[in-house]
C-alpha cells in the first residue's frame, strides 16, 4: 500500500492527542515529523505532550518545536478546557530526547525535498507555524499536496469569543495568511467538529478494554467528565478527513477571516457558492462512522497493561 507522506502541527490538548494516536496507528500514513505549536498550552508543553505521546504509541517519530508565541498578538491559552499539563490528568516523566530542528525549518525542509512527490500538512491548532513556513520560503506551496485544518467556526457562535473558533482566535494573522496562500487546504469548523462528543459506548470501551493507551486516554478525557463536560474530540475530525473524506459533506466556498483588532477578530466568514472559492469547507460529519472508525483504529492498542 503506498502511504500518504503527512506532517502533524498541533497543540496537545486532548482532542490533539486523540487525534494522533489515531493517525500513529494508521497504516495508510507516514508521519514525517509531528511539529508543535503553542495554544491550548505554552509551547514548552505542547512540546513535551507530544513527545509524551509519541513514546505512549510506542513510534519512533521525530517532535520538532515551534513558534512560542502567535504571529502578532499576546498568546491566549486554554489551560481550563484540557488541565495545566494540557493532557487533562494524565502526565509522565522521562521524555524521549529533543530535536534542534525547529518547527518551520522543518516543515520548510520536508516540502522542498518534496517538490516531485508534495506532502500533506494536518493543522490541529494555530496555524502559526505554517504561516511563518510559508513567509519565510513561499516556493514550499509547491511541495505541498493538501492541507487540512481544524478551524474556523462559520454559521454558529465560537468557543473562544461569541466571534471566533480558539486556534483561528489566537493567531488570526497566521489563519489569514495560509488562507490566501493558494494552497489546496480543506477546513473543518466548529460546526462540524461539536458533533464528535464522545460517546458513552466509546467511554466504555476504554474502560473495559486493555492496554496503557486506553487508561492514558482515560485519564486525558477524566478531567473533562469530572467538570461535567461531555469532552469533543475536534482535532481527530481532521485525521478522519484525511483516511475518509466520503465520511464529511465537503463544498468549495470563499472563507475571508477577520484579523482586525475589535470583538470580531478571528471570525471567519462563509460566502455563497457564487462567490470564487478558496477552500474546501466541511459543512456535515458522519458521526456514527466517525466513531467507528475511530474505534477501529484504536483496537490496534489493545494490549497488555
Ligand atoms: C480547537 O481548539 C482547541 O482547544 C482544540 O484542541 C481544537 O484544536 C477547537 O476549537
Ligand atoms: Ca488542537
Amino acid at each position: 500500500m503506498s502511504r500518504t507522506s503527512i506532517i502533524i502541527d498541533t497543540d496537545p490538548g486532548v482532542d490533539d492527542a486523540i487525534a494522533l494516536l489515531m493517525a500513529m496507528v494508521s497504516p495508510e500514513l507516514e508521519i514525517l515529523g509531528i511539529t508543535t505549536v503553542a495554544g491550548n498550552v505554552t509551547q514548552e508543553l505542547a512540546y513535551d505532550n507530544a513527545r509524551r505521546l509519541v513514546q505512549l504509541a510506542d513510534q519512533n517519530i521525530e517532535v520538532y518545536k515551534g513558534c512560542e508565541t502567535p504571529m502578532v498578538i499576546p498568546l491566549e491559552t486554554a489551560a481550563h478546557i484540557h488541565g495545566l499539563g494540557g493532557l487533562g490528568n494524565y502526565q509522565t516523566e522521562n521524555l524521549p530526547p529533543q530535536s534542534c530542528l525547529h518547527a518551520v525549518d522543518f516543515i520548510i525542509q520536508q516540502c522542498m525535498e518534496s517538490l516531485e512527490t508534495p506532502i500533506t500538512i494536518c493543522t490541529l491548532g494555530p496555524l502559526t507555524n505554517l504561516a511563518m513556513a510559508l513567509v519565510k520560503c513561499p516556493e514550499i506551496r509547491a511541495g505541498i499536496k493538501q492541507v487540512i485544518t481544524m478551524a474556523g467556526a462559520f454559521n454558529i457562535a465560537g468557543n473562544f469569543s461569541p466571534a471566533a473558533e480558539f486556534n483561528i482566535y489566537v493567531d488570526p494573522h497566521a489563519a489569514y495568511v495560509v488562507i490566501n496562500a493558494g494552497l489546496d487546504l480543506t477546513m473543518i469548523p466548529l460546526d462540524v467538529t461539536n458533533k464528535t462528543n464522545v460517546p458513552y459506548m466509546w467511554l466504555e470501551t476504554l474502560s473495559s478494554g486493555t492496554g496503557k493507551v486506553y487508561a492514558a486516554v482515560e485519564q486525558m478525557l477524566a478531567f473533562g467528565l469530572r467538570k461535567g463536560w461531555k469532552p469533543k474530540i475536534h482535532d481527530a475530525c481532521v485525521i478522519a478527513c484525511l483516511l475518509k473524506p466520503e465520511l464529511f459533506t465537503l463544498r468549495p466556498h470563499l472563507v475571508k477571516v477577520d484579523h482586525n483588532s475589535g470583538p470580531s477578530i478571528g471570525n471567519t466568514l462563509l460566502y455563497p457558492k457564487t462567490e470564487t472559492p478558496n477552500l474546501t469547507a466541511a459543512m456535515e460529519i458522519d458521526q456514527h462512522a466517525f466513531f467507528q472508525l475511530l474505534s477501529d483504529r484504536f483496537k490496534a492498542y489493545e494490549s497488555p497493561r
